[in-house]
């Protein structure tokens, strides 16, 4: 890549942060902001979260409510990636917005959050080539901007019949392309009528919409490929049919540079992510929610010297609104980031599965509980709504 122009910044996750309740002159984890039309009480967040708990028919239900009102003390709640049409399906059981059905168990889950004085947004979801024909209407082919396979690294695909090899997509026709940005304007619409306080175009992590971003996901010919300008015109359409449904200040977007999982990868992040960040600024957005590597754990790719050390710094320097950042974050860390400046909101994952009152724990210096991975997707009550709270642990 080309390093000349770019020197990246430190990683403010490497700063020492003092106490957190310790009232400095920056503001810290626990001061209010204001984030586009909300007023949130603190900076933590929950992030986006596949459960697959939607069921065969992809409908928010009672449980999810309970699940999502008990984790109400986030200042905000990104829900779970959430389809915006059938052909967006790209894992069993995880939900959709697509439908009446759907709209009327999505208010149950957003009445549970407000009750309890929470924010909840509805993450806007295509997977695109990450998906099986099992899942599609009529059996068809997965589609994506172009007919390139996921590659070995991008695993298999979450079936209903168990994991299966994602096939090789089916490009879409340029003159398909409007309905798909029409499939998000009307999720987003839906999303209104369940109450929502908003919601976030889901750019990363390999989907859809980071497919046609990526020129090794994205090798079209036509207005929507080739120049970055170009590969950045889906996002770009699709954000402005969301803004004649929603005010900008109540849309995040999702964005993961650098990012490699699901084999969703670019040549030239730095030019791709400059200007993104350039055409997302003065929108008036509520936020740009921003991927660290970190995100996938043990599992993330290791980072050469073409790699900021923080993903989220060198946005910062290139976008003037709102960050939130998200990606294996300790209290530490998040605190660091937020008190150097580098993001306004950190979102947590894992801490959040396991912990319904993380904010509580994390002010508190509170002991946190384990999380038990094998059941974050799929199953029911356990390992979802039965973690306990501070109160009912010191009490047991
Ligand atoms: C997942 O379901 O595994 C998933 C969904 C959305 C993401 C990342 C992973 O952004």
């Amino acid at each position: 890549m080309d390093r000349q122009t770019s020197v990246y910044p430190e990683d403010p996750r490497t700063q020492t942060c003092c106490d957190i309740m310790d009232s400095a002159e920056t503001p810290g984890l626990f001061d209010a902001v204001t984030v586009g039309a909300w007023h949130l009480p603190h900076r933590i967040v929950m992030a986006p979260l596949t459960r697959a708990r939607a069921g065969s028919e992809r409908l928010p239900n009672a449980l999810m409510a309970e699940y999502y009102g008990q984790r109400a003390s986030a200042a905000l709640i990104v829900s779970e990636a959430t389809i915006v049409s059938p052909q967006a399906a790209g894992y069993a059981l995880t939900p959709g917005i697509y439908n009446e059905a759907q709209v009327a168990g999505w208010k149950g889950v957003v009445e549970a959050v407000k009750s309890r004085g929470g924010h909840i947004v509805c993450q806007l979801w295509h997977c695109g080539r990450i998906s099986h024909p099992s899942m599609q209407p009529d059996g068809a082919l997965p589609v994506a901007p172009s007919a390139v396979q996921p590659g070995e690294s991008a695993g298999q695909s979450f079936t209903e019949e168990g994991w299966q090899p994602f096939p090789v997509p089916r490009a879409l026709e340029t003159d398909e392309i409007a309905g798909l940005v029409e499939d998000f304007r009307h999720a987003a619409e839906n999303a209104k009528a369940a109450g929502f306080d908003g919601v976030e175009i889901h750019g990363a992590n390999g989907y859809l919409i980071n497919q046609f971003l990526c020129d090794g996901t994205n090798k079209r010919t036509d207005a929507y490929g080739g120049s970055i300008e170009n590969r950045c015109r889906f996002l770009m359409e699709l954000l402005a049919a969301v803004e004649s449904v929603w005010p900008s200040d109540r849309i995040g977007v999702r964005l993961s540079p650098w990012g490699t999982f699901l084999d969703c990868e670019d040549s030239d992040p730095t030019a791709l992510y400059s200007h993104l960040c350039q055409a997302l600024d003065g929108r008036g957005l509520a936020y740009l929610s921003v991927v660290e590597r970190e995100w996938l754990g043990d599992a993330a790719p290791e980072k050469d010297a073409s790699v900021p050390p923080s993903i989220t710094a060198f946005v910062r320097q290139r976008y003037g609104g709102t960050i939130l950042s998200a990606g294996g974050y300790s209290c530490k860390t998040a605190c660091a980031m937020v008190q150097a400046g580098a993001a306004e909101l950190v979102a947590f994952g894992t801490a959040f599965i396991a912990n319904p009152d993380l904010p509580q724990r994390i002010r508190d210096h509170a002991e946190l509980n384990e999380v038990d991975r094998s059941t974050f997707y799929g199953g029911g009550a356990k390992g979802y709504t039965d973690y306990p709270f501070m109160e009912r642990k010191a009490a047991e």
